[in-house]
């Protein structure tokens, strides 16, 4: 069964806070994305392998460790997970980026696929796929499918609100994928929104609405 992460960092659950705030407005709201990104990047890549290497500072030799070369690559299902991207290669700046196109039919809450353009090697890649939303679970679910299909091996999902009905989901179809979530929310409404949430992701970051 794979891993639920919450990321209770203050710094996460301040800025969650007001990300979910529905009086912030569109400039704020995707710093906002982008800043919680950059933050939950941070822990979610905690067990990249390190190497041992030597440098030498003005003063002498120093005994250090780099990331050892690890292919990973971050996978955005579109649209709002493109909000989460920025964060993800301010801090890993060589990252490849692969990108999903997803959206939720609003009748059956089924997700729609309208793009799929991955680097080259996505296979040997270990992937990372952002969204900030994960509600009823199918649109993850099914970016997971498609990565597995093209043979990626080792995923791991962010997202930075979740309900349970959408973490029972991948657990579910994906028992490998280990969740990393800023916040675990009480439940989905009538409509597939996560309650409380922060709305539609989407439209917040965009401005669609
Ligand atoms: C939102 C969100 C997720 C999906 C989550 O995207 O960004 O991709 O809904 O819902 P699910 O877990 O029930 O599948 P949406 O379909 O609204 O598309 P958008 O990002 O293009 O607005
Ligand atoms: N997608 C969103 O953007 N928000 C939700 O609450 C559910 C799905």
């Amino acid at each position: 069964m794979s891993k639920v992460m919450i990321f209770d960092h203050p710094l996460i659950q301040h800025k969650l806070s007001i990300l979910r705030d529905k009086d912030t407005g569109v400039k704020q709201f995707r710093e906002l994305v982008s800043e919680i990104a950059k933050l939950m990047c941070f822990e979610a890549t905690r067990d990249l392998p390190l190497e041992p290497v030597t440098v030498m500072t003005p003063v002498g030799e120093a005994h250090c460790k780099r990331v050892a070369g690890k292919k990973l690559a971050v996978v955005p299902i579109l649209r709002a997970g493109l909000g989460m991207v920025d964060g993800m290669v301010d801090m890993m700046p060589n990252v490849k980026v692969g990108h999903i196109g997803l959206f939720r039919d609003p009748e059956t809450l089924e997700p729609v696929k309208y793009y799929f353009k991955m680097p080259p090697d996505i296979a040997e890649r270990d992937v990372i796929v952002v969204d900030p939303m994960l509600a009823t679970g199918g649109s993850a679910v099914a970016a997971i499918t498609f990565l597995k299909e093209v043979g990626v091996k080792h995923i791991k999902l962010m997202d930075i609100i979740a309900a349970p009905e959408g973490v029972k989901a991948v657990q579910d179809a994906h028992p490998d994928v280990d969740i990393y979530v800023a916040a675990l929310d009480d439940h989905l409404n009538e409509h597939g929104y996560i309650v409380p949430g922060l709305g539609d992701a989407g439209d917040r970051i965009f401005g669609t609405k």
